[in-house]
């Protein structure tokens, strides 16, 4: 199948169906100039997984962690919602049933317009005690150093899902029923091998029409009903065009 036919399938599949689940990951971000984790360029390529995101590692060595989300952060801020994100905001209004699911945690879908939103992985807007639970945002200017001592003894850490840890109950029950429900499910800008979250893909519902925008093929390439191989921003605004026209 080429792309345009593959474009046109899932723009048909879009107009019919009733309840659409959308999966995003780093990849959608990456045209506002944001990296991805395992591409070229990708964080954990040149950042070591477990000093940066686990437990352990935020025990070893809160400051060096902090150093890094507050740079991230930082990052966040810079960057713009681009093409993508907004096309999936265009979709949301067209479907009284939709749910969008990010393992992103640079808010750039709160920032495009997104309202039916879950993040699987937390966001980088707040910081959780590991003593008492309470919360406290911070803002582009990260979370000062010298501040990551709570007053009830624990130590503030950045509120999002590291390897080994369970995603928000929440979050997780909403997104799982939205992808069993869907007719439709969008599988965007991300390589798929990270669980929980990329069995929503493949896992939860075999009627569904499941598409995935990605340029290079991946661990659910072969399971998917097409596969359009392009960049998001590009993809996904070309998408709703055909959708609606
Ligand atoms: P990955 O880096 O594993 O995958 C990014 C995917 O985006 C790759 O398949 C790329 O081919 C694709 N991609 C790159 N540019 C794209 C573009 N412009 N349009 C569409 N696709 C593009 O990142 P994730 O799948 O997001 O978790 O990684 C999942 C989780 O692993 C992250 O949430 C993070 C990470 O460790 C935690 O930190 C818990």
């Amino acid at each position: 199948m080429n792309d345009d036919t593959a474009l046109q399938r899932a723009a048909n599949a879009l107009t019919l169906a009733r309840s659409i689940f959308v999966l995003t990951g780093s990849g959608i971000s990456s045209e506002s100039g944001l990296p991805t984790f395992r591409g070229v360029g990708g964080l954990w390529r040149t950042h070591r997984v477990e000093e940066l995101a686990s437990p352990e590692g935020f025990r070893r060595d809160p400051r060096l962690v902090w150093t890094w989300y507050n740079e991230r952060r930082a990052a966040h801020e810079r960057a713009q919602p681009n093409a993508g994100h907004h096309a999936l905001v265009a979709l949301e209004r067209s479907c009284d049933d939709f749910t969008l699911a990010t393992q992103n945690v640079d808010s750039l879908h709160l920032r495009a317009g997104s309202q039916r939103l879950l993040e699987l992985h937390g966001s980088l807007r707040e910081a959780r005690c590991t003593g008492c639970a309470s919360r406290r945002p911070f803002d582009a200017g990260g979370l000062p150093l010298d501040e990551i001592d709570h007053e009830c003894g624990g130590r503030w850490r950045p509120d999002i899902v590291w390897f080994g840890e369970a995603l928000p109950a929440g979050a997780w029950a909403q997104a799982r029923a939205a992808a069993e429900r869907a007719d439709v499910i969008l599988v965007v800008g991300t390589s798929a091998v990270v669980y929980p979250a990329a069995a929503l893909a493949t896992h939860f519902n075999d009627r569904a029409f499941v598409v995935e925008i990605n340029p290079e093929r991946t661990a659910i390439s072969n399971r998917v009903s097409c596969s359009i191989a392009g960049y998001a921003a590009e993809v996904l605004p070309k998408l709703d065009n055909n959708a609606t026209s």
